[in-house]
């Protein structure tokens, strides 16, 4: 087992370099970054903050605070989950345990959604955007704060999520814009929206046991477990898509590794038109399916058909 070998009292800098060498020894992914985190957290100090105190001496209380920091980030807790807080698309989120630990993947569905957006005109347009399964509201969040004059409602079957999504949007001056609801997917979203994005839980029930443990013991599984082909979630989005999205609506969904072909053809099969290329991760994994109706191109003036007259405006 890795030892934190540094006794108090220790600079700042040299408690870092012990650290970052504890969880290096430790098969940890980022030794460097999770040191300066935690004893940034542990001191209230942000990045700029710990570099100004690097000779600092930290008394015995603090250097405790960040031993039993470090000593639960050695046993497998991951570092947001220590803090409370994890940054998304630059914005600073806080968590609790009925949430997901938003990730950088998931930004590439900001990326694929504002890229759609910016393909149909400029971004301080008044859209509507839903956000099926908020968590901590990351995606919702990311976009309003990218999107000036939109607004936009999150979904999730967890109270508590919502309450932590809430506090988010409050946190970051947003909650004027969004609004949260609790549903099983959309059932309480009547649209229509120019916008819909999720990020569904899509791990296949019978893999959950066999995750990687920071994951597995700390993420909450409602957030994981997209039933026994990991697409159930999918499922239930394609089918209310077609009743929520505008004429020329966009849906982008997060992907789990190699589903993309297989949510493709699910969205097909309600008649949505699934867009290419496939938005792939620093991981070179496709991660995000960019998702339209099947009239988009014929346009808003084009004769509507049934849905289209049965759409009321503003109704989220
Ligand atoms: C993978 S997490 C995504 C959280 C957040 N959107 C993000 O990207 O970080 C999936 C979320 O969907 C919620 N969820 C699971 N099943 C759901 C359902 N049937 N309807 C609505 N939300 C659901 C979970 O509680 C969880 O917050």
């Amino acid at each position: 087992m890795t030892r934190l070998a540094l006794a108090a009292p220790a600079p700042v800098t040299a408690l870092r370099r012990e650290l970052a060498r504890a969880f290096r020894d430790g098969g940890l992914d980022t030794p460097d970054l999770d040191a300066r985190v935690l004893i940034g957290h542990a001191l209230g100090l942000d990045h700029a903050g710990l570099v100004a105190a690097s000779e600092r001496t930290l008394d015995a209380e603090e250097h405790a605070r960040v031993m039993a920091m470090a000593a639960r980030h050695l046993a497998g807790e991951p570092v947001a989950r220590i803090t409370g807080v994890k940054e998304f698309w630059g914005l600073p989120l806080a968590l609790a345990p009925a949430v997901l630990v938003p990730r950088p993947d998931t930004e590439t569905v900001v990326e694929a959604a504002l890229a759609a957006v910016d393909a149909d005109g400029p971004r301080d347009r008044a859209l509507r955007i839903a956000d099926i399964g908020t968590g901590s509201g990351a995606l919702l969040l990311a976009l309003l704060s990218e999107l000036p004059a939109a607004s936009g409602t999150g979904t999730d079957v967890s109270v508590a999520a919502l309450g932590v999504a809430r506090h988010n949007a409050a946190c970051l001056g947003l909650a004027f814009r969004a609004g949260f609801v609790a549903c099983d997917v959309a059932a309480a979203l009547t649209g229509p929206f120019d916008l819909i994005v999720s990020n569904p839980p899509y791990v296949p029930s019978p893999d959950l046991p066999t995750l990687p443990p920071e994951v597995r013991d700390h993420d909450p599984w409602l957030a994981l477990d997209g039933g026994g082909d990991g697409l159930e979630t999918y499922r239930a989005i394609a089918r209310e898509a077609p009743r929520l999205l505008a004429p020329r609506g966009h849906l982008v969904v997060e992907l789990g590794a190699g589903q993309a072909d297989r949510v493709g053809a699910l969205m097909a099969a309600e008649g949505l038109v699934v867009g290419t290329p496939v938005r792939i991760d620093l991981a070179g994994i496709a991660r995000a399916l960019h998702i339209r109706r099947r009239d988009a191109s014929v346009g808003l003036h084009a004769r509507p058909g049934k849905k289209a007259l049965g759409l009321s405006p503003n109704t989220h």
